[in-house]
């Protein structure tokens, strides 16, 4: 066990070029848990092509332009959705973001958990769990997996900094980068903030394709996207990004919430 004295979050930031080099090594996997419990970072390199990110983006974009969005409590058999959420006072981290959630009770046209099977099977690895914990169509433990794409509008989208609870569920919360710092959006991005208070913008050292491993309880937000910068939600202009969550259901109390760092 890790001791709280020994983590520093934003140690260190390593590269592995393919899942595949830690799925099948054992002992692989065990460093890369230790590294992550003592507060280190781990890209993955072009997990995704950016083909299909940009098919993903183009579909949700669609969606999110001509349905209206709504929220839904994480409850067995809920249905995939997509909200908007700006500023809610009943959220735990004050953001503003467009989400669309989907879970594996569901199917969709992307058949996207088996898409991102690898990414939820390493995760769970480094977390000390059956690789395909949580991923079937029953939740396990009072939890299941969820995949969370959040799309940042240029001139107003941001989250508060905060932290994700760290329990048996997960150690860490990966990220995948879905749009290119410089060419979608300019400033800001999703950063997380060391223990000596310097803040690393993940968007600077990670490319569309790539997915970012780190501590869940490492403070981390996101940087208000572009500024200044003319808000229009109707023209999804800004930066994407999914997250390969595994979340309590609404009725679990035996995990804490996320905490806002901010308020
Ligand atoms: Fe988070």
């Amino acid at each position: 066990m890790v001791t709280k004295e020994k983590i520093v979050y934003g140690r260190d930031v390593f590269y592995v070029t393919s899942h595949s080099e830690l799925l099948h090594d054992s002992s692989r996997i065990a460093e890369v848990r230790k590294n992550i419990q003592c507060g280190d970072m781990l890209i993955v390199k072009n997990v995704f092509d950016k083909k299909i990110i940009e098919q993903i983006k183009k579909y949700l974009t669609n969606v999110g332009q001509n349905s209206l969005p709504s929220y839904r409590n994480i409850e067995v058999g809920c249905p995939n959705f997509h909200r908007v959420n700006i500023w809610d006072k009943r959220s735990y981290v004050q953001a503003c973001f467009h989400q669309f959630v989907f879970f594996p009770w569901n199917q969709d046209i992307f058949n996207l958990f088996d898409l991102v099977k690898e990414v939820y099977h390493v995760k769970n690895l480094i977390s000390e769990l059956p690789k395909n914990k949580f991923l079937s169509s029953e939740p396990e433990d009072g939890c299941i997996a969820r995949l969370a794409f959040q799309f940042y509008p240029r001139g107003t989208g941001a989250m508060n900094k905060h932290c994700d609870p760290l329990d048996y569920h997960q150690l860490t919360v990966p990220i995948l980068v879905m749009s290119k710092k410089g060419e979608d959006f300019v400033k800001g991005g999703v950063y997380v903030e060391k223990t000596d208070g310097e803040k690393i913008i993940l968007d600077d050292i990670a490319d569309v394709g790539d997915v970012i491993y780190f501590n869940a309880q490492t403070p981390h937000g996101v940087e208000l996207i572009d500024p200044g910068y003319e808000i229009d939600w109707t023209s999804f202009q800004g930066r994407w990004m999914l997250l390969f969550a595994v979340n309590k259901l609404f009725n679990n109390n035996q995990i804490g919430n996320s905490v806002d760092l901010e308020i």
